[in-house]
């Protein structure tokens, strides 16, 4: 979106239309023609339907709030989820963060208290910091929760676009004021707590359509990953978003570093420097119906890698857990081992139950097969089985392909899961618990 076009949208008529605009029939051509009509330029009805579906596709991300922002699809592409937002404004203002968690070396099922979760770094949450700079805000999801945290924010943007649209969303938080600025053109020396989620994709200046590619080095981030640290490290409270692939090697032993998962997805890896760094070390946050943490100190002392007899069920550890290497510290509190040093799937002879069952899917095996496709699909056949959700670790297999040599006529589901027992590749017949 160009800065005109932006302008023409920010016309309190053409924001009230935005707003109504559902009252129009839901078919595309019959909207555009209607707002035609009704006096709209042909890019300002153009604009006003790619905000319309923006908006329905942030809801999933920002909930009822999408439906009064507006966003670029780069935007809304890179903005933290509201949850998550929420988490991020929690570990950096100083509250007893995580309320309501559960931690994987408490799976005695007993429900954790606010007092057990007041941890911020020096067990005092009385001195939150009143001011937070955000240091390449977007479309402002993370700036959102700050000042919905009660913090004086301070956001830039070096895109100007960007800029004035996290202005709009955050226009109704007195405490939040945003400048198109460069992140490393502010003195960050005034701000209690800083946040920085440089953008890891390339630019397409703010258009609609999300033309943009991954940058895979860190020095290409914008701000760069050096710069991030360097000024994170000097800060009283920082906190940094980055994906979560990146290569451990490069977490700075001064940060802790959490990766996160929410719904099902890996969302992030998040390093958090001084005030802010509650434990250091690694740890997963497993956010959704459940909320489930697993710290490094929860790994068992023993150098053994645990692995063991394939039980009755096969345990699939969430994405976070599997990221930050913390797979192990499932072992004890769910009775598990592994099938295989270098694998992480877990088995257990019990079902999972207590907290620490949130950080798993639980798959129970039915039966051990030939991973061979026409011993398998004979196998299939023969058990009634025609439609199959495929997994795989540890097998170097291409799902889709396997359905499509399977050729199972219709019949029952199963989930298989392709893997290694010790030097054996087999193929689990499972079904999900
Ligand atoms: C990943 S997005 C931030 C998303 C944001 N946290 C949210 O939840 O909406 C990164 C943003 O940094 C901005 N940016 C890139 N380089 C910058 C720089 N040097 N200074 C300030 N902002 C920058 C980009 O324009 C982009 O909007």
């Amino acid at each position: 979106m160009d800065p005109q076009t932006l302008t023409e949208l920010l016309d309190v008529t053409v924001l009230d239309r935005l707003d109504r605009i559902e009252d129009l029939p839901a078919d595309e051509l019959a909207r555009s023609s209607a707002l035609r009509k009704e006096g709209f330029s042909a890019e300002v009805t153009a604009g006003l339907l790619t905000q319309a579906q923006l908006r329905k596709e942030a809801v999933k991300k920002l909930g009822p709030f999408a439906e009064d922002m507006l966003f670029t699809r780069d935007g809304l592409a890179q903005a933290t989820r509201l949850p998550v937002a929420a988490h991020h404004a929690r570990r950096l203002l100083g509250e007893g963060a995580d309320t309501g968690r559960d931690t994987a070396a408490d799976n005695t099922g007993t429900d954790s208290t606010d007092a057990d979760h007041a941890d911020s770094a020096d067990g005092d949450t009385a001195d939150a910091p009143a001011t937070i700079a955000d240091l390449g805000c977007g479309i402002g999801a993370d700036s959102f929760a700050f000042a919905g945290m009660g913090a004086r924010v301070a956001a830039v943007d070096a895109d100007e676009v960007t800029a004035a649209i996290a202005s709009f969303n955050l226009r109704h938080l007195a405490n939040a004021e945003v400048e198109h600025a460069r992140a490393e053109d502010v003195d960050t020396s005034e701000f209690d707590a800083l946040w920085f989620d440089p953008a890891r994709r390339t630019t397409d200046k703010g258009s609609t359509h999300g033309a943009t590619a991954r940058i895979y080095d860190p020095e290409d981030f914008s701000p760069s990953l050096s710069w991030v640290v360097d000024t994170a490290i000097a800060a009283k409270s920082a906190g940094v978003k980055l994906g979560p692939g990146l290569d451990h090697s490069l977490i700075p032993d001064e940060a802790e570093a959490q990766w996160v998962s929410h719904a099902g997805e890996v969302v992030e890896l998040c390093l958090y420097f001084g005030n802010a760094r509650q434990r250091p070390g690694r740890s997963a946050l497993v956010m959704g119906e459940r909320t489930l943490l697993v710290h490094e100190d929860d790994l068992p002392d023993d150098d053994e890698d645990g692995v063991g007899e394939l039980g009755r069920y096969l345990l699939e550890p969430d994405g976070a857990i599997v990221r930050a290497g913390l797979v192990t510290a499932l072992c004890g509190p769910l009775q598990a081992r592994r099938v295989h040093p270098k694998i992480a799937y877990l088995t257990s002879d019990v079902e999972p139950t207590g907290p620490a069952s949130a950080g798993v899917s639980a798959y129970e095996v039915t039966d051990v097969l030939s991973a061979k496709i026409p011993n398998l699909r004979k196998a299939l056949i023969s058990r009634g089985i025609g439609s199959v959700v495929i997994k795989k670790r540890g097998a170097d297999i291409v799902p889709d392909q396997v359905r499509r040599q399977l050729k199972l006529p219709s019949g029952d589901k199963a989930t298989l899961v392709f893997t290694r027992l010790g030097e054996r590749h087999v193929v689990l017949l499972t079904q999900p618990c």
